[in-house]
């Protein structure tokens, strides 16, 4: 793993060096040192290429005379004002993207005071060792036959700052985000014959060590709960289905501890209604959202949050089998509801259905998020950039949102509204699992889900469909399983709701 440090500002001995620059060609002091030892080596490659300091540039020089370095890396920060978290996370990121297998075994980042900059120097020091830490992320356990220049040959970063007990201290807290983030990316990168549901539960029973409180449910007690609509998903599959219920007191909840609800489909083939054979490997991590729960969770008690909080992660394999659910069977859920189940593709919404409402009965929560990669209807309408947001309450909706661009990890809301609540009605039954028509497949998906939302409950729905998962590299995350909802509900619970 990429180890982070900090410490004061200090030309380096060896390994390479980055210094920041300011829009239009404004050197930061450690980068005018770098230009005086060198005898003018920055404004001379500044002058020999198109680099003006604008934030994300990077301009590279090999063995600098003058200076103990093997690589100087300018690199623009735009206006010195402006250069926030996500810019400092990013250039971490992209530092690493740039040497993580270039050979060079060592960095050092020099952060000088950027002058009007709203941040504090060990924020901004820190969230470049973040950065620098998230765009590390690697799922190689797998690769027996790697050639050593495939590599990382990467080992540290140090950010020096003015401040580097204030950067250690603010970082030690992000320090354990980014670990949850990982395990996080770890169980949506597993493939299906590794994590299933009794193996999800079992890496959930490890949580215990961190003070998190693990309840496991088998098919057995589901049963007897009356979870027709979850069992009926899992009634395929050789795997047993699991409700994991995971607890973290971290205060006395006054008003009932903060929900979170994931789905867990650990792979979705579509059952009888299965799906075409190009890309169902994708169906993997048809469980983001529950392993954003697991993630979340994880963060809140490893930094001993203040919060009350319960994730629940409905975990099931919806395969097509003798035993498997028929399309036009009916299903009846543990709210009493019964469900006509058109199309056993749509299964996340059944196995939410069961999953809230158990959460809601048992906990009395204060409201309930849950996260889902339920519709491709929502990468359709919003690609890979923002995941979909359905709420019953406008504040949950301001918080949510907020966060999100904290963290960048984007939200944008979409409606609910009765006229597509009566898409989902059924001939037979209380409700259909799909609605009639081709339109609207997010919001008849979220309107199916509020139907188990109790009255006055205030709940909030993520569709992150197109966010599991992605197919290219972004500055702190590299191609492959994101985590995303990880980091916006930390943030969420610590801006709104911690101490509160
Ligand atoms: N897990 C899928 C949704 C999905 C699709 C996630 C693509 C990520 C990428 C979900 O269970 C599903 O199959 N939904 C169906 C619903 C339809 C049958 C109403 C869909 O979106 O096609
Ligand atoms: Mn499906
Ligand atoms: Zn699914």
């Amino acid at each position: 793993m990429l180890k982070i440090g900090f410490g004061r500002i200090d030309l380096p001995r060896g390994g390479a060096l980055a210094v920041g620059v300011i829009e239009n060609k404004t050197m930061t002091p450690t980068a005018a040192l770098v230009e005086r030892k060198t005898g003018g080596a920055l404004t001379r490659a500044i002058g020999a290429s198109r680099f003006t300091g604008k934030k994300g540039e990077i301009l590279e020089l090999m063995v600098p005379r003058g200076l103990d370095a093997t690589r100087v890396l300018l690199v623009g920060l735009g206006k010195a004002e402006s250069f926030d978290a996500l810019a400092a996370e990013g250039l971490g990121g992209a530092l690493v993207g740039k040497l993580a297998l270039s050979g060079e075994r060592t960095l050092t980042v020099a952060l000088d005071a950027l002058k009007g900059n709203r941040l504090s120097t060990a924020q901004l020091a820190a969230r470049i060792g973040y950065g620098a830490r998230l765009a590390s992320y690697r799922f190689d356990k797998y690769r027996t036959k790697e050639k050593p220049e495939k590599k990382p040959s990467l080992v540290s970063v140090t950010v020096s700052s003015a401040d580097p007990q204030g950067a250690v201290k603010t970082f030690d807290r992000l320090a354990k985000v980014a670990e949850a983030v990982e395990a996080t990316r770890d169980l949506v990168s597993e493939p299906a014959n590794v994590i299933y549901p009794e193996s999800f539960a079992d890496e959930c029973r490890k949580l215990s060590k961190l003070g998190i409180e693990v309840e496991v449910l088998g098919v057995k007690d589901m049963q007897k709960l009356g979870m027709g609509a979850l069992l009926g998903v899992g009634q395929g599959s050789a795997r047993e289905s699991q409700l994991v219920v995971l607890r973290w007191r971290g205060a006395k909840g006054p008003k009932g501890p903060i929900a979170l609800v994931g789905k867990g489909v650990c792979f979705d083939t579509g059952g009888i209604s299965i799906k075409p054979a190009q890309g169902m490997e994708d169906m993997k991590w048809d469980m983001g959202g529950a392993a954003a729960v697991y993630g979340t969770v994880r963060a809140l008690a490893a930094r001993k949050a203040k919060i009350d909080v319960v994730g629940v992660l409905g975990l099931v394999e919806n395969m097509p089998s003798g035993t498997a659910q028929r399309p036009g069977d009916v299903v009846t859920s543990m709210s009493g509801q019964t469900v006509e189940v058109i199309n056993t593709d749509a299964e996340g919404r059944l196995v939410l259905a069961d999953a809230m409402w158990y959460c809601q009965t048992k906990f009395k929560p204060r409201c309930v998020i849950d996260l889902a990669t339920l519709t491709g209807a929502i990468v359709i309408a919003l690609g890979n950039v923002h995941a979909g947001l359905f709420t019953n309450n406008d504040q949950l909706a301001t918080h949510l949102v907020a966060a999100g661009q904290a963290e960048g990890e984007l939200l944008w809301r979409l409606p609910l509204a009765e006229d597509y609540d009566k898409d989902i009605n059924s001939d037979i039954a209380d409700m259909k699992n799909v609605g009639s028509g081709r339109g609207a497949g997010s919001i008849t998906a979220a309107q199916f889900l509020q139907r188990f939302i109790q009255e006055g409950t205030p709940w909030a729905h993520l569709d992150i469909a197109g966010m599991a998962w992605t197919s290219k590299d972004r500055p702190t995350v590299p191609k492959g399983a994101w985590a995303f909802g990880v980091r916006l509900l930390e943030r969420m619970i610590a801006d709104h709701y911690e101490g509160k």
